[in-house]
């Protein structure tokens, strides 16, 4: 019989699994499990059906992903195993199960053309090959999960954990550089505290199924987000304006995404 309160975390030490462990402990009532590449690789799906055989969840909240944007356009056929292979076994696996999926999803589906915050249902065109590995992913949830969810969010950091632009100026910052940073591409930064915590709400309030969006309130430019960055760090660093050099990767200049209230 299903376990109504198992929560199947995959991708659980990239920077978002990490703080869902963290807030998780705060929550009464659930029982997470948490599984990283090593434990569960969702590519695998032997590894896949020995978890649920296991754990036997209600829900399976996906945070696996290959994250590298550049390498993805240069092997696409790596972000491909996971953003979308992956992602089909998962759906597979809890159609079978009767299990819900929560997938987490990207800005980088959309192409940047809009001038004002994307919402849940603006036209995708992703531009680069992680873009389009994530599109298909959340497709294929959205067309076959008899119960899913696509949370998309947008610039994506975590101040404690992983590898993240929040992170990466802030250590830039502390030997002193000076530091270059695009003006020309506008975003919504997201701390994963935010996206944890929405996951959460979904879990326990069970709103309609489809596309939801989780992102920062605030749209800048990267550049913008690396002056606050420093100045909330209280670094004297100086952040010199440059403009995108798109060179391997397109990326869109405008993802801001508007917030979907639950
Ligand atoms: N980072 C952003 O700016 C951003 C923006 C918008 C949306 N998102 C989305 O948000 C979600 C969480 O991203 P994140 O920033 O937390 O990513 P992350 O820090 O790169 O974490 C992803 C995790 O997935 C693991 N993983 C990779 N391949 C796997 C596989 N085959 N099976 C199981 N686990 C696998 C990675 O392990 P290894 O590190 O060992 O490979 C890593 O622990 C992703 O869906 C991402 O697309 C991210």
């Amino acid at each position: 019989m299903l376990n109504y309160k198992k929560i199947l975390v995959t991708g659980s030490e990239g920077q978002l699994g990490r703080t869902l462990q963290k807030r998780s402990a705060d929550i009464n009532g659930f029982d997470w499990i948490f599984l990283s590449k090593a434990e569960l690789d969702i590519t695998q799906t032997n590894e896949i059906q020995a978890a649920f055989n296991k754990y036997n969840p209600k829900f399976c909240i996906n945070c696996a992903a290959f994250t590298d944007v550049l390498k993805s356009e240069k092997k696409p056929s790596l972000a491909f195993k996971v953003n979308v292979e992956g992602v089909k076994n998962l759906t597979h696996i809890c159609n079978e199960n009767e299990s819900i999926l929560i997938h987490i999803s990207t800005d980088y589906v959309f192409d940047g053309a809009k001038k004002i915050p994307y919402v849940e249902n603006d036209k995708a065109n992703p531009l680069n090959a992680y873009g389009m590995t994530k599109y298909l992913g959340e497709k294929h949830v959205l067309r076959n999960a008899n119960f899913g969810y696509i949370i998309r969010t947008s610039w994506l950091y975590s101040k404690n954990f992983g590898r993240n632009f929040y992170r990466n100026i802030l250590s830039e910052a502390s030997i002193g550089n000076e530091i270059e940073v695009v003006k020309d591409q506008y975003g919504t930064p997201t701390n994963t505290e935010k996206v944890a915590d929405f996951i959460i709400k979904i879990i326990v309030s069970l709103p309609e199924k489809g596309i939801y969006h989780c992102a920062g309130e605030e749209v800048m430019s990267w550049y913008d987000f690396a002056n606050k960055i420093v100045n909330e760090n209280n670094y004297p660093n100086k952040i010199i304006p440059i403009n995108s050099n798109y060179g391997v990767v397109k990326r869109p200049s405008y993802s801001p995404l508007k917030n979907t209230d639950i």
